[in-house]
């Protein structure tokens, strides 16, 4: 190849990686819904999908089990009722998190490697809610551990906090494919497991990261500018503790001018900590 086209073949391959296009399927475009369905051996017009192979310039991490026919999701609502039974028969976050591993209710389980379930102290007063895992998250199964973790990691230990003493959690517990925003529907499918996730920590400061988590936990329609730094009021189902809103990790390093306001936010959220308890 000559180097013009290597380097041509780079920027493609960058430009999928980018758009979230980290697998190849096949060598050549096929019909896989058409050989999803054929059930027996496929038609004869209709070529075998070869088992995926790695792109040399992406980083993969794909499996070699031939393609299985997709899972038809139920309809958004019957999700949202089968959602809310589930989470509320969890006694514990071990149950809760087994409840989520068999939940099938949401289709993004099906194009995510894992299950991103939570880190951090399940003991610690305040909790942090971002929005939904991202590649590194899908890889490792741990929220927060890409370039926004490592932002969130010294945001929090500014006000002498870490991973032991603080909990850390998505609305989304599944990586949307390409980091794709979550549909609403995806959003309320996952909501009572986080409500009933926030229930079960019980934190005494809940923390919500961003737009998507502000306005799905709180139930605000305004934008993060205006609710960033405002204390709300959060029923957990058992108590009414305090939350806060802030910007995500992830807009901070697109608008680092910003940090100046999370340094605030931060701010009153050791405060409320340092506060006697009642
Ligand atoms: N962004 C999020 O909202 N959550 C993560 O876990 C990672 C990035």
């Amino acid at each position: 190849m000559t180097p013009d086209r290597a380097r041509a073949a780079r920027d493609l391959l960058d430009f999928y990686a980018e758009a979230g296009v980290d697998a190849l399927v096949a060598e050549a475009p096929g019909d896989r819904l058409a050989t999803a369905h054929a059930d027996a051996a496929p038609a004869a017009d209709v070529a075998p999908v070869p088992q995926r192979q790695p792109l040399a310039h992406v980083q993969l991490s794909v499996s070699a089990a031939p393609l299985a026919r997709p899972p038809v999701a139920p309809a958004p609502d019957v999700a949202v009722i089968a959602a809310r039974e589930a989470a509320r028969s969890a006694a514990s976050l071990g149950e809760l998190r087994t409840m989520l591993e068999k939940f099938e209710g949401c289709a993004l389980r099906t194009t995510a490697k894992q299950l991103v379930f939570a880190d951090g102290n399940p003991q610690s007063r305040v909790m942090f809610v971002g929005e939904a895992p991202g590649r590194e998250e899908d890889l490792e199964g741990l929220p927060f551990v890409g370039r926004s973790g490592k932002l969130l990691d010294q945001m929090i230990a500014a006000i002498g906090l870490d991973r032991t003493s603080a909990y850390i959690a998505n609305i989304i517990p599944w990586r949307p494919p390409g980091n794709r925003t979550p549909t609403p529907q995806e959003s309320q499918i996952c909501l009572p497991f986080i409500q009933r996730q926030i229930e079960l920590v019980n934190p005494d400061i809940l923390v919500c990261m961003g737009n998507p988590a502000t306005q799905t936990l709180l139930g605000v329609k305004d934008g993060i500018k205006r609710t960033r730094g405002r204390w709300f009021n959060f029923h957990t189902g058992t108590r009414e503790i305090r939350a806060i809103a802030t910007f995500h990790p992830a807009y901070l390093l697109r608008s680092p001018l910003d940090k100046r306001l999370a340094w605030r936010d931060l701010l009153a959220i050791r405060t409320a900590l340092d506060e006697p308890q009642a």
